[in-house]
This record gives structure tokens, C-alpha cells and sequence, in this order.
């Protein structure tokens, strides 16, 4: 017998347009706590990688990575607050993943110590913590370290 169908199946992955840029950083300021602004969104649609998760129209996530001479890194993920929990954020990794695997032989991210569903996301997929990066990120409370993970792409695969 078939399973449910689930909400991930229903989502889909492109790349992020200007035209997104309002969306996204609606989403950014809600769910991170120094958020990026509008601008550096623009920005990374012309410097880097860029895509959007959507739901019918609306976009519920959004990630930014680089691939530079093999290396990979994600600059920026985030899943709309109501959606997350569902499987989503896992969607778009194993995206990222798959896509970055063509052309990187590593992929590195940067993580708050404090992120704890991050890092357990993270750690489901693959990566590793390689190093930890002291008072690396501003907190309302003063500083925060950074846990800097990494995960070894089948290259060409
Ligand atoms: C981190 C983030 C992208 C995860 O996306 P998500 O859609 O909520 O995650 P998923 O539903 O795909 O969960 C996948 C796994 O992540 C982990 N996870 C997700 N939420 C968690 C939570 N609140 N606590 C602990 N682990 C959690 C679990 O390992 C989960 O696997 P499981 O469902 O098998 O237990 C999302 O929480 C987010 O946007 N956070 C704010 C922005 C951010 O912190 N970005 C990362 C910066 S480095």
C-alpha cells in the first residue's frame, strides 16, 4: 500500500530570482537573529548560488552557497517558521547536496553553538564539526561561538 503522500513531495526547488528577494527576507527576519538584509539577497543572486523552496507559489525556504575551486559552502539556509519541522530543511539539503556534488569535492558550513536543530541536521546528513571558531557570531548577549562542519562530496558522482 502507498504512504501518505507528504508535504516535501509537494515542494519544489529553483533558483532564486530578484522577484523572491521580498519573500525571502521576510523569512530571514523572522527565523535568525541577525538577520541579512534585502541587499545582501541581491547581492548573492548575482555573486553565488541561489535557491528557493516553494510550495505551490509561496516560498517557505531558501538557501545560499558558493562552490569555489572544489570547495562548497552553504552561506545561508533558513525553512519559513511554520514549516519547519516537516522535512523540509532536510529537502533542501539533500538538494544542495546532490547539486554541489557535481563540482566539489567538500562541502563547509558555519553553525552557532546554540543552533541544536541545525547542528542535529547537519549531523544526520553527513557533516562533521572540524573546528570550533571562538566569539565568532554577535548575540544580544555578547558573543557567540561558531562550530565550523564539513562533509566529503562523492565527487562526479
Ligand atoms: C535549521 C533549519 C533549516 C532546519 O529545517 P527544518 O525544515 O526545520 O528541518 P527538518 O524538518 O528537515 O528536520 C530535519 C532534522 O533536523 C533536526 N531538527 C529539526 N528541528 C529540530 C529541533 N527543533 N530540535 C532538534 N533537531 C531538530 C532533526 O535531526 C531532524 O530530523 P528528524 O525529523 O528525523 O528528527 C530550520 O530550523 C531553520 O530555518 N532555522 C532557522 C535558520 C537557521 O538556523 N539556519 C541554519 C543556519 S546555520
Amino acid at each position: 500500500m502507498l504512504g501518505k503522500p507528504t508535504l516535501t513531495g509537494l515542494a519544489n526547488i529553483r533558483a532564486m530570482t530578484n522577484n523572491d528577494v521580498p519573500s525571502v527576507s521576510a523569512i530571514e527576519l523572522q527565523v535568525t537573529p541577525h538577520p541579512w538584509r534585502a541587499n545582501q539577497f541581491i547581492d548573492s543572486v548575482l555573486k553565488h548560488q541561489c535557491i528557493v523552496l516553494t510550495l505551490e507559489t509561496e516560498v517557505i525556504g531558501y538557501a545560499i552557497y558558493t562552490i569555489v575551486a572544489g570547495e562548497a559552502e552553504i552561506l545561508n539556509i533558513a525553512i519559513h517558521q511554520a514549516y519547519q519541522g516537516k522535512g523540509f530543511g532536510r529537502q533542501l539539503l539533500d538538494y544542495l547536496m546532490d547539486v554541489v556534488s557535481e563540482n566539489a569535492e567538500r562541502f563547509y558550513l558555519e553553525v552557532r553553538v546554540s543552533n541544536e536543530a541545525a547542528i542535529h541536521l547537519y549531523q544526520e546528513v553527513g557533516f562533521v564539526e572540524i573546528c570550533l571558531r571562538r566569539n565568532y557570531y554577535k548575540t544580544s548577549a555578547g558573543l557567540e561561538d561558531a562550530i565550523v562542519m564539513a562533509k566529503d562530496l562523492q565527487f562526479g558522482l
